[in-house]
């Protein structure tokens, strides 16, 4: 599956944190879009999608949210909770968001600008999509 946790660079001292994320070096894609959710709450479920072509990283820069990632074969759970590291998602994996405290600020850094038709939003389509991909 094509996801990957990023480190970015931290500068932290007595004065608090900087974190950094460049091209090239933490993110691979050039940022075409940036969106962030807020004000969800443990209740909210979010995602249930997966893209044809775009790249993002989640970084979840306050509190902490889940995210479960699955490419049909294989299926992961990852908890966000650093805003000094990101999750990488490629193409074609199938996402679901869950579980945010209520404090959570998740960002996301996104390769394309927004295309509703990029989204596949049911998982019948997505794992006949990833059958056809064999
Ligand atoms: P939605 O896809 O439901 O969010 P999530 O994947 O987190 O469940 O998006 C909510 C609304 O926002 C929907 O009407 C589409 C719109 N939207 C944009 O207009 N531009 C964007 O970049 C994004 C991510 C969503």
């Amino acid at each position: 599956m094509d996801i990957k946790k990023i480190e970015f660079q931290q500068h932290g001292d007595s004065r608090g944190m900087l974190v950094v994320a460049e091209y090239q070096k933490e993110i691979p894609f050039t940022v075409k879009r940036i969106y962030y959710i807020y004000g969800a709450d443990s209740e909210t479920r979010r995602g249930f999608h997966s893209h044809k072509n775009l790249q993002q990283i989640y970084i979840a820069i306050h509190g902490s949210c889940k995210v479960t990632l699955t490419d049909g074969k294989t299926t992961e759970t990852v908890c966000l909770d650093d805003a000094a590291s990101g999750l990488y998602i490629g193409h074609n994996v199938w996402r679901e968001i869950y579980d945010f405290s209520d404090d959570a600020v998740l960002l996301v850094l996104a390769s394309e600008p927004y295309s509703e038709d990029d989204y596949i939003r049911t998982y019948d389509q997505f794992i006949q999509t990833q059958t056809e991909n064999i």
